[in-house]
């Protein structure tokens, strides 16, 4: 069977559908962005609580000001409303260390600033033109927009898993549910696949456009790496033995000493982990968490497997072998709802590996959506025919080898920002990030 040349997604979309999604999918992330914001006070908000974040009142601002920028000036043709802040809110001209130092707005007035934006977007959202231009065709501009303040909603929760002191933030764990019994790996016969979309209507510049891969056979682990799984590669001398490790990753271990995932602390002949201000014992079942791209590599050696390509693992989470047709999510073409994966910060942390049997691929690969952002072996590069859009500064300034791509979002993604498609990026030695991976191998080894 061949992939056909385009994706079959969406290409009749509803101008009116989008526009009630567009309005629930702001106020959503807005919801989220007060509670990440009002649940500390003003010194915690304005303080750095690791050189590699933001302080979260310059995350505040920095949403408002991308709002102004892309809604209000570009699609709406409005004058700056305060031209002498945007400086200090372009991501490009200040890094993460040096925010603190600014002459920021302090909370109340970023919040102001930010609520004054969301008041006259909505204002431009309820009479905008969805057949436009390439900005506003299916309302593009206000998906980007909601997208982009639900990726600094997930980046602002780091900065409280970072944050030291009593939790302030809660939430129920997930339902346990019966335990997984299935295979730990399936085989996906080789073939072509449509990888990428076309017409998803809010995909970002770099998940496009659609295209056709070849994609030799492979079996993939039917659920990320658990904890339980990794504690025995540690048991096993796996941070002393170089060969697991690729050399970059050996030599950054040992510089920084590196020896088991971040917030993990052995007691005794057990492990635990600091999580949200609570410490607690690590659950053996549930997907391995905040680790890099190095470790990830390593365990994969050292199981004697490798970490899927991003081709392999979105086949994996699309292609229905049935039709040869690829979909939007591994469990069809709806949208992400509660039983089908773990997003959206609804829980504070992963499920249980082999969760969410309502949200598995059709050769029964699980959680590819939710959890845990998955590490792949690939470096973050643009498809064949990318074209940068709306700025070169989302996807194109950070094309090429220094960044590895990481699939499928984690419990912190909101649905807004996480599809089949959706391509994240970080160095391979970050793992502050909701990171975890799952393990793949060629068929013939
Ligand atoms: C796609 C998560 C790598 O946080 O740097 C936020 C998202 N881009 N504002 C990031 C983003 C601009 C981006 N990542
Ligand atoms: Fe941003």
């Amino acid at each position: 069977m061949t992939a056909p040349e385009t994706d079959t997604t969406t290409a009749q979309w509803d101008a009116e559908a989008l526009r009630e999604r567009a309005l629930a999918s702001l106020t959503r992330a807005r919801d989220r962005t007060t509670l990440l914001t009002t649940c500390v006070d003003g010194p915690e908000l304005t303080a750095q609580h690791s050189p590699l974040m933001s302080p979260l009142v310059w995350d505040l601002a920095h949403i408002g000001n991308q709002e102004e920028l892309w809604l209000l000036r570009n699609v709406g043709g409005r004058e700056a409303m305060r031209p002498e802040i945007d400086s200090l809110y372009d991501a490009f001209e200040h890094p993460r260390a040096e925010r603190p130092s600014l002459p920021l707005l302090p909370p109340a007035e970023a919040r102001r600033y930010a609520a004054e934006v969301r008041g006259r977007a909505l204002d431009l959202l309820a009479g905008a033109d969805f057949h436009g231009t390439r900005l506003t065709e299916a309302g593009f501009a206000f998906g980007m927009i909601a997208q982009h303040e639900q990726q600094h909603d997930e980046t602002m929760l780091i900065t409280h898993q970072l944050r030291t002191g009593p939790a302030v933030l809660t939430a129920p764990d997930p339902e346990p549910g019966p335990p997984f019994t299935g295979p730990a790996e399936v085989l996906i016969p080789g073939g072509p696949f449509t990888m990428g979309t076309s017409g998803e209507p809010w995909a970002l510049d770099n998940e496009r456009p659609a295209h056709v891969r070849e994609v030799a056979s492979f079996r993939i682990d039917t659920t990320p790496v658990t904890n339980g799984a990794y504690q025995a590669f540690i048991e096993d001398g796996g941070y002393d033995t170089e060969r697991w490790w690729a050399p970059e990753g050996w030599a950054h271990i040992r510089r920084h000493g590196i020896t088991a995932p971040l917030f993990w602390r052995r007691d005794g002949d057990r492990w635990l982990r600091r999580r949200f201000g609570t410490t607690e014992a690590v659950p053996p079942d549930e997907p391995v968490l905040h680790v890099c791209w190095y470790e990830a590599d390593a365990y994969a050696r050292w199981a004697g497997r490798r970490l899927p390509t991003e081709a392999e693992w979105e086949k994996a989470a699309r292609h229905d072998p049935a039709t040869g047709r690829t979909r939007r999510y591994p469990w069809g073409d709806a949208d992400p709802a509660p039983h089908h994966a773990n997003l959206g910060q609804r829980h504070l942390g992963p499920a249980p590996a082999g969760s969410y049997p309502a949200g598995e691929s059709p050769h029964g690969v699980r959680q590819l959506i939710g959890d845990v952002w998955e590490w792949t072996a690939s470096d973050f590069l643009p498809y064949p025919g990318f074209r940068a859009f709306p700025y070169k500064e989302y996807s194109e300034v950070f094309f090429g080898p220094e960044y590895k791509v990481l699939r499928g979002g984690s419990f912190a993604v909101d649905p807004v920002a996480c599809r089949g498609t959706f391509r994240n990026w970080d160095y391979p030695i970050r793992r502050q990030i909701f990171s975890g991976f799952r393990t793949a191998r060629s068929e013939d080894v």
